[in-house]
Formats: C-alpha cells, structure tokens, sequence
C-alpha cells in the first residue's frame, strides 16, 4: 500500500485530536480550492506531482541521507522527564484539562534541526523541545516548539523547497549560494522572517532557551468564547550569551544540558499569547504584534535527561495535533502538514532496525 493512503496518524491519537486533523486538513483544503494555481497537499490520489506526506518524508532522506531508526528532522536528541505545575491562569481561555491547577507528569525531548542523528552541536542550529503532558484524565497534550520567533516557512511547500535549497553542497559544506538565492526571490515570507530570527540571536544553550510553539491554536474557555493563542517556554534560568566559536565536543549543548540537570533542574514559564481579531493564524512567518496580552499558566520543570531508549520519548510522535478538548487547531496549513509527516517519519523510524544515539547521558557525564 502506497504510505500517503495510510491514515495520518499513529494508532495512539485520541479522538479528540483525529477531529483535530480533520479540520486542520478542512483548513489545508480550503486553501487548495481557493489557490488551484499554487500548493496543492492531499492524499496523492489527485495528480502524480502533487506534495504529499511520503514526498516531504522523503525529501529529508534525499537532504541528510537515510538513518534507520531515528526521526527524519529533529534526529539527535536526548529523552527527558519532569512536570507541569498549573497555576489555573489558563482557565480563564481554555477548559483543557492541562490548564485546571494540579501537577502534570511530562516526557520531553530536547533535539537539534536536521535528518544528521551524529551532526555536531553548533549555535546556529535550530533547537527543540517536544513535550507530552499526561493529563489526569486520560488525555495527552503533545507540542513541539523550537527557539527561533518566528518559523522561516508558511507552507508545506515552502518547507519542501527550502529543504531543497539548503541542502549542503560537496566540497564546501553549505548550500549552493545561487539556489538559495533563486528560493528566497520565489519566497519573500522567508527572506522577512530570516531577518526577525537574525534579531534574536541564540542563546548559550538548551537550558536558556525560550521555545516557541510558533503556529496559532484556538482556545475556547467555559463560556464558549474563543481565541487565538500562540504559546512559548520562558526559561527561568538567566540568560548567557552563546559559547563563542565551535568548540571542539561535538556535543557540547547536549552535554552541558546533562551536566547542569545532573545537580539542577530547569525551569520553563509556560506563556500563552492571546491573539485579537486580524491576527494571523494562518502563517506562522508572522509575529504578532509586541503588545499582545499574555498569560502566564504555569511552570514546565525538567529534572532529567535520558539517553534515547526503548519506551522513553525516543518512541513517541510529538505531534502538533494531539490535542486536550479546549484546545483546538488553526487554520495554518503546516499543523496537519507536520502531523502527516511526523506520522510518516514515526512509522518508518519504528519500523527499521534502531542504533544507539550518538549523544548519551553516559558521555556526557563522564
Ligand atoms: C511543514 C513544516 C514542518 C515539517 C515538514 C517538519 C518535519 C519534522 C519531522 C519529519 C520531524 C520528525 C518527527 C518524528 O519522527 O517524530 C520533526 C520533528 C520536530 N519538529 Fe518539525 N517540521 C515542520 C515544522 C515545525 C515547526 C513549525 C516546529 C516548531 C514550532 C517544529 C518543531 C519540531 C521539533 C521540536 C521536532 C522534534 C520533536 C521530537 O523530539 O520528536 N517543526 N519535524
């Protein structure tokens, strides 16, 4: 069976988050009809050119090469465990069950962009942070955010062709100046948002981080009323500049992040940004504007770190679309993109023989 005719999503979604791919894939192809001319994501069924699931999943194997067992993008990474302590602030937007105040069991993964499981660690390297909260009432909220404001891509397509474009060239390690310089005539969104993400320069490593979740959801609370949010981690620890230079270890922010949760644990704000009516929620290029109201719901505490293994979150999809009831998606045409194709990366990662990563706990302590 071709994969793009398998469902999208790993036999564990809920049915609350299934509605959610629903409508986030009504949202994708209401976009399609109004835009026949542009991006078209579907099933695969409608033209042999079209953009689908497997065509994305494949595309980072043709960038960074197959790795069997690890996840296409997002490949190095450490498994992590803390919890959320809610303060009942988000009530006031959202009846989630995440929101009520209570302590929530956590699983995490802190990773690096990119299809490489053994890249070296570098500053400049996009940074992630996935987390699964285990809600008291059986549900799961799964997010998965990065420490760049603003994402570079506002479609499916855009990604798909920026990958293309960014893919390292042999003998100089970069990517080709002129394709780059042909994407971004094509991509305009991603030269305005490329300057934004120059503004906020990263940080020392994953510890001082602020994660973004990047695209809009909506939250409706008690008395029906809805709104736009937009979520972000805001670490607690103070903020240091960036280690000058490429140090030597290969794994330098994976390892300091052992080091300092072996004596410390580290904690995370868990923001809400309240959108009002004409925010975008359907591109995710697009900040919104600074004066935004924001709520701040609780505390996101991590203690420890693990060397990816069977059963912590090496094997779990952090899909943007598992979603507590309360908590819905936006029309952003990456969220049922990003569910697809994480389903396809799961699905083709746990079905391969499995390495051992090439970052552990156990180096990284030594
Ligand atoms: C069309 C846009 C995108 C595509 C095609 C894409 C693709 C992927 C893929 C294939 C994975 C590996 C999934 C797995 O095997 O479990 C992944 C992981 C990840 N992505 Fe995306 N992504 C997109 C947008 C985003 C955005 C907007 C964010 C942040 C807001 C993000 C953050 C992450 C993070 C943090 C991970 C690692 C999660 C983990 O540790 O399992 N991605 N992405």
């Amino acid at each position: 069976m071709n994969e793009d005719t398998e469902p999208a999503t790993p036999p564990t979604r809920s049915a609350v988050s299934r509605r959610g791919v629903l409508l986030g894939l009504a949202a994708v192809g209401g976009i399609a009809a109004a835009d026949v001319g542009g991006f078209l994501y579907a099933g695969g069924w409608l033209t042999p050119d079209v953009l689908t699931p497997s065509r994305l999943t494949d595309r980072f194997e043709q960038v960074y090469g197959r790795h069997d067992g690890f996840r296409r993008n997002h490949a190095k990474g450490l498994s992590a465990t803390g919890h959320f302590i809610s303060n009942g602030a988000g009530t006031a937007v959202s009846t989630a069950a995440v929101f009520q105040p209570g302590r929530i069991p956590v699983t995490g993964r802190f990773s690096l962009s990119g299809g490489l499981p053994d890249a070296a660690d570098a500053n400049a390297t996009v940074r992630g942070l996935g987390l699964a909260f285990t809600l008291p009432n059986g549900e799961q909220w799964r997010t998965a955010m990065i420490n760049i404001p603003v994402f570079l891509d506002n479609t499916p397509e855009g990604f798909y062709q920026r990958l293309l474009a960014s893919t390292p060239v042999a003998g100089t390690g970069k990517p080709d100046p002129e394709k780059m310089a042909a994407f971004l005539a094509r991509h305009p969104e991603t030269t305005a948002a490329m300057q934004i993400v120059r503004r906020h320069p990263p940080t020392s490593g994953f510890g001082d981080s602020t994660f973004h979740g990047l695209n809009a959801f909506g939250c409706t609370n008690a008395a029906g009323v809805t709104v736009a949010v937009r979520w972000t981690l805001v670490p607690e620890q103070p903020v240091q500049p960036p280690h000058p230079g490429q140090p030597p270890d290969r794994n330098y922010l994976f390892d300091a992040l052992t080091r300092t949760l072996a004596g410390t644990p580290l904690r995370w704000r868990l923001v809400l940004t309240i959108g009002e009516p004409g925010d975008p929620t359907h591109d995710a290029t697009l900040p919104w504007p600074e004066n935004r109201r924001t709520l701040d719901v609780g505390t996101v505490t991590i203690d420890s770190v693990q060397t990816e293994e069977p059963g912590n979150a090496r094997d779990i999809n952090f899909d943007p679309l598992i979603l507590p009831a309360g908590i819905t998606p936006s029309d952003d045409p990456l969220l049922s993109a990003r569910s697809a194709v994480y389903a396809r990366s799961f699905t083709r990662r746990t079905s391969e023989p499995t390495q051992p990563s090439a970052v552990t706990v156990e180096k990284g302590l030594s």
